[in-house]
């Protein structure tokens, strides 16, 4: 479906899903381009940003951040193109990183707007390793995993866009890093490629297993991001004094009830306890927004000397965001998801 110019068309929230989304909960529509106003700016979006946490924006459950409304815009990070500006700071071709949301067409009053160095010849960047995933990565790794040279690192969802920067970064401070990722491609990719020292399948019958030879000395700094079963095999292994980030449960994400099976509650609070683990949440830019400068130096240093790579999956078309993002809750992205919806 191609974008007619004067039509912005929107994803919105068709309806709140039980259980994992369908594509019968989002719904496309077509809409006419506000008028701008004095003080406004026409936003073209060029890339969307997918990412896990929409999922909560779906639900209606407490959490820190409000729900989207059943047939309200979906939310979501773009990069974006001022297109018409009636705004004394921004004017026409002005490349910005916007919060403009699963849409062809944002206006904004120009706050929450970061300007884009216009010469930064991969602007998706913004949206991924230089950006938000990258950016919780290192806050994560650094100020509450504090990796020591030698200590085990051991990562989840380790090929994607948060997993991928938490195991580099944690090799370049001399740890030996172990990957968890779904699958022989993603494996071989976040050893071959990102250059862990191990990756084990989660998917496979010999998970656990794997994971203790993996682990022979055992875990200091634990990433977590998905709970469930990878959390299961994790927690016999971790160190007295290991260290817990905890930065997402995606295996949860989708969960009507409690799991199923013997409660383990005590369990963690036993390991928690006589381990003298940390284990701490963290909400990115709630917790740590005034770091975003010294991790966007760094970061981008290390980008560009080629010490941390990227992997993009890129998807054709606002059209197919639904899927794509019913896709990444079931790990079939491979890498930072994005939807690329216009050129510039
Ligand atoms: N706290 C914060 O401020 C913050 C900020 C950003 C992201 N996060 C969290 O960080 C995590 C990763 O986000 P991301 O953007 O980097 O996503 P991502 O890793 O690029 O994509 C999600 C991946 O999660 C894995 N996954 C999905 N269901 C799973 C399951 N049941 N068991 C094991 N793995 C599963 C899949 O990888 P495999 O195919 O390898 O299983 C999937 O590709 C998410 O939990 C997200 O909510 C938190």
């Amino acid at each position: 479906m191609i974008a007619n110019k004067s039509v912005n068309r929107q994803i919105v929230l068709g309806s709140r899903p039980v259980g994992a989304p369908t594509a019968d909960n989002f719904r496309l529509e077509e809409r006419e381009i506000s008028t701008l106003e004095d003080g406004q700016v026409l936003l073209r979006t060029q890339y969307l940003s997918l990412d896990p946490y929409m999922r909560g924006r779906m639900s209606d459950a407490p959490s820190y951040a409000a729900p989207v409304a059943v047939g309200s815009t979906m939310v979501g990070s773009t990069i974006s193109c001022v297109q018409a500006s009636r705004h004394p700071g921004y004017q026409i071709g002005d490349k910005v990183l916007a919060y403009g949301g699963w849409q062809d067409y944002a206006l904004s009053d120009g706050q929450a707007l970061t300007k884009l160095d216009p010469k930064m010849n991969h602007p998706s960047l913004a949206l991924g390793v230089l950006g938000m995933p990258g950016f919780t990565a290192y806050m994560g790794l650094l100020d509450i995993g504090q990796p020591q040279a030698g200590e085990t690192v051991v990562v989840a969802a380790a090929s994607g866009a948060v997993g991928s920067v938490v195991g580099q970064i944690a090799k370049l401070k001399g740890c030996r890093v172990v990957g968890i990722a779904g699958g022989d491609d993603k494996t071989r990719y976040v050893i071959d490629e990102l250059g862990f020292d191990a990756c084990i399948d989660h998917r496979t019958t010999e998970f656990a297993l794997q994971l203790t030879k993996a682990c022979p000395k055992g875990i200091d700094v634990y990433f977590e991001s998905v709970g469930g079963a990878v959390f299961d095999a994790v927690l016999p292994l971790l160190n007295t004094k290991a260290r817990v980030p905890l930065c997402g449960l995606i295996a949860n994400y989708n969960d009507t009830a409690l799991p199923h099976g013997p409660d383990r509650m005590g369990l963690l609070t036993r390991t928690l306890l006589t381990k003298r683990i940390k284990m701490q949440g963290f909400i990115i830019f709630d917790d740590y927004g005034s770091r975003y400068p010294e991790f966007f130096s760094q970061m981008s240093q290390w980008v560009n000397e080629g010490k941390i790579k990227f992997r993009e999956d890129i998807v054709e078309g606002l059209e197919n965001a639904s899927q794509a993002f019913i896709g990444l809750l079931e790990g079939r992205n491979f890498g930072k998801l994005i939807v690329h919806v216009a050129n510039a």
